[in-house]
């Protein structure tokens, strides 16, 4: 692997999922795979999981870790090709990616939308830049349109906990799929829409592998780009969506339509213990960071139906996996 940028950079979902589980058992069976090899991580904004994770997974395949945060501590960043930089930028995406390169068997990239203009954001200009420039394999660690490595964690803890999956190893009644749905919570600024785009890509393939079933529920105004969503059963009323549930990932993002913007406060839209009532008995999932009470309930954060932290845990193996196949593929 020499790029993980999205679902389209995994072969068969079943697979990488079984990897990850693999490793999640003994984490330390491919050591030897990242000696004297570098991985630069590479963040313009802030971020915790991420960081701390994929730095761990590095470590436990015996790599070397850098980490920049290009936005405090480097040099003021020009993106744009054919400007006279006289102005507050100091050094060019070509060779602050190339230098980095220079540096790094394989690099992580980090870099949000700006949520001004759509089709600047959606270009994944800056992101195609620092892959073209670095000249080294590149993961994402977040986009300004995806954000894989927690999408593959969010899998991986729904198929650990899917009681029909190969992987459960709990209780519970058996049933042909999970039924898996993402839906809009509140939230007081306009988000991304990174993650909920890249968890209905990754949820649209399993859908199509088989794996789950898929619904999308959000207020009218918050509907994603379609190329995220083919496949996605979308139902706009909240309490049908969730009737049977399995697993509900909640997020909030801004309006693509009405790119970036807030359409209203949608406090009703907020999962509570009692909408669980409609479910089956499902568990709760959402990335992190979470605002308490605003996007998700304290009650359902502290209860027994939230599996958030077991799904950020998910995030070193999913991490530690892709450093994995990168690092196979490297010249030795
Ligand atoms: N979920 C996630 O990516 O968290 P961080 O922004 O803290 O890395």
């Amino acid at each position: 692997m020499k790029l993980f940028f999205s679902v389209n950079d995994v072969e068969n979902l079943q697979d990488i999922v079984q990897e990850a589980l693999s490793l999640k058992e003994s984490p330390y069976q491919h050591k030897q795979l990242g000696k004297n090899k570098t991985l630069g991580l590479v963040f313009l904004n802030p971020s915790l999981r991420t960081r701390l994770s994929t730095q761990k997974a590095a470590l436990n395949l015996g790599m070397n870790v850098m980490v920049m945060n290009l936005d405090k501590e480097g040099w003021a960043l020009e993106t744009q090709d054919g400007v006279v930089m006289n102005g507050t930028t100091v050094e060019h995406i070509r060779e602050a990616a190339a230098v980095m390169g220079q540096y790094c068997d394989i690099l992580g990239f980090r870099s949000f939308p700006k949520l001004q203009d759509r089709d600047e954001d959606y270009s994944e200009d800056l992101f195609n830049k620092f892959v073209k420039f670095c000249n080294v394999p590149v993961v994402s660690l977040e986009s300004a349109t995806r954000h894989p490595l927690q999408s593959f964690a969010d899998l991986i803890t729904i198929m650990e906990n899917a009681n029909n999956s190969p992987y459960f190893s709990g209780e519970g009644h058996v049933k042909a799929k999970p039924k898996v749905v993402l839906t809009w919570a509140p939230h007081v600024k306009p988000l991304p829409q990174a993650v909920p785009n890249s968890f209905s890509e990754w949820m649209c393939r399993a859908q199509a592998e088989g794996l789950v079933d898929f619904v999308i529920t959000y207020p009218e105004g918050y509907e994603l780009a379609e190329e995220f969503t083919k496949g996605a059963s979308i139902i706009y009323k909240q309490d049908e969506a969730l009737a049977d549930a399995d697993f509900i990932y909640v997020k909030n993002w801004s309006s693509y339509s009405d790119y970036g913007k807030i359409l209203g406060d949608g406090q009703d839209w907020m999962l509570t213990q009692e909408k669980l009532k409609f479910t089956n008995a499902a568990k709760v999932m959402h990335c992190l960071p979470v605002r308490r009470d605003l996007e998700l309930s304290s009650e359902i954060l502290d209860g027994s139906h939230s599996l958030v932290i077991e799904e950020a845990g998910n995030r070193l193996w999913a991490a530690q996996t892709v450093l994995k196949r990168m690092l196979e593929k490297l010249p030795s």
